[in-house]
């Protein structure tokens, strides 16, 4: 059975590959390989996080679960004077989001490695986003949620991208419960992006 992308320590062979993308008008190139998300090109759930995705200056954001990096290296690229943790379970991905940052020029993005919050534990954001890892299971995709609110500032977001046809909805439904409300915030070649705002005092 090939190795699920969310193993702490991929063993799977190596199969180094590049992917070159212009995203919201700039060019990046990203380095990828076996035992990663989404090797071969960028996700299509990703891509329309990306089309949807609406940071502003000098904002602290939070790609959780990076993969290769590229939710946090195109956003990093858009917040001007902002800066962006990528964080990870698999080593192998935290190493490449890593390159692909230095690669890319991205001098406002650090990477760390760990499980969900917990490089971040103290810290809290403008925005999360995240393309969750829906095969890891429901108990991570809760946790991704549902602990969301504690490391948002007031006003903050978080950001999911899911499909349509499986567990947009029930995502939609478990924002709402943590955050009281959460909205489609755009649909398209089979995925939603969920958008949830944390309420000031
Ligand atoms: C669907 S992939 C998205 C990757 C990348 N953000 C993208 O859009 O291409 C989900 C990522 O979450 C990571 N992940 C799984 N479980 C995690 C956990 N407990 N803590 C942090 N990251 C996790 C996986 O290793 C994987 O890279």
């Amino acid at each position: 059975m090939s190795e699920q992308y969310f193993a702490g320590h991929p063993k799977s062979r190596r199969r180094p590959a590049e992917i070159q993308v212009a995203v919201r008008g700039h060019s990046f190139r990203f380095q990828t390989d076996a035992g990663v998300f989404s090797r071969k090109e960028i996700d299509r759930g990703t891509e329309l996080l990306l089309a949807a995705l609406e940071v502003g200056p000098c904002e602290l954001i939070l790609d959780l679960g990076c993969g290769y990096g590229v939710l946090g290296i195109v956003a990093a690229r858009l917040s001007e004077g902002g800066h962006v943790i990528l964080t990870d379970v698999n080593e192998r991905a935290v190493a490449l989001a890593g390159k692909n940052v230095a690669a890319n020029g991205i001098a406002n993005a650090e990477v760390r490695f760990g499980d969900l919050y917990e490089p971040v534990r103290d810290m809290a954001f403008d925005h999360i986003v995240c393309n969750p890892p829906i095969r890891a299971g429901r108990a991570v995709v809760d946790r991704i949620v549902t602990e969301a609110p504690m490391h948002l500032l007031d006003g903050g977001k978080l950001w999911l991208v899911a499909r349509t046809r499986q567990g947009a909805g029930s995502l939609r439904e478990r924002m709402a419960v943590s955050f009281n409300s959460a909205e489609v915030v755009r649909r398209g070649s089979g995925f939603k992006v969920l958008r949830s705002t944390k309420a000031g005092i």
